[in-house]
């Protein structure tokens, strides 16, 4: 797919395969999720712009840069609330606006819950962190409502991906981006990505039924 990169890098592979382990605890699992949102993150704003700053050193003047834009984290509830605070670590100056978004367990279809986005001002790049991309149904509409709220630039940050939710996501936002760790084969028939890891916020928060 044009628009999508996938992270291909020891690091990324390792902690994807352990994320995907039934035996990694919720407290394992958390740490993991980090980790591959600090990488996803790396790669997914090498395209951030600067302007030239200059700073005094204790020798001399040096001349660097700094971020000139405006950066929106959105984490989509549950899942992405995990993928934030690393990526606000690396990006400290980032607005984080939250969208609560899940699917529904007989349609799959995503149904919102919480969505705060103010009229105006929009953030000039978005970053829509969600662990998993499924039938790629709540990162539409996450992208729907960014571009209702005027941001021109959007990228979708997940762990792993569906071929048929990037697929997705490119036929209706084709000049979205996406960035990936994974690309699973399979959806099941409840919509879960297969051989995937479960339920991301489940796992995440050990809020899963006993079996
Ligand atoms: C899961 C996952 C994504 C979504 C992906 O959330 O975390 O948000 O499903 O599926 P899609 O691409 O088919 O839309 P879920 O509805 O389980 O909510 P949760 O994060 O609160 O557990």
């Amino acid at each position: 797919e044009g628009n999508t990169v996938a992270v291909n890098h020891p690091l990324v592979l390792h902690h994807v395969t352990r994320l995907r382990d039934r035996a990694t605890t919720p407290e394992d699992f958390r740490h993991l999720v980090s980790r591959l949102a600090v990488l996803l993150a790396y790669e997914a704003t090498q395209d951030l712009q600067t302007e030239p700053h200059i700073v005094q050193t204790p020798l001399t003047t040096a001349t660097g840069g700094r971020l000139r834009e405006r950066i929106g984290l959105v984490p989509i509830l549950r899942a992405g609330l995990g993928m934030v605070d690393p990526i606000l670590n690396l990006i400290p100056e980032a607005e984080v606006w939250h969208l609560g978004l899940y699917r529904d367990e007989e349609t799959a279809q995503p149904v919102k819950y919480y969505s705060k986005l103010p009229p105006d001002r929009p953030v000039d790049v978005a970053l829509i962190l969600d662990p998993m991309l499924a039938t790629g149904g709540s990162a539409v509409s996450a992208l729907a409502e960014l571009n209702d709220w005027g941001v021109k630039r959007e990228k979708v940050l997940s762990i792993i991906a569906s071929r048929d939710g990037i697929a997705e996501v490119g036929s209706q936002y084709p000049e979205a981006e996406i960035c990936v760790c994974a690309v699973d084969d399979d959806l099941n028939a409840q919509k879960f990505i297969v051989p995937g890891l479960g339920d991301a916020g489940d796992r995440m928060f050990n809020t899963l039924e006993p079996q």
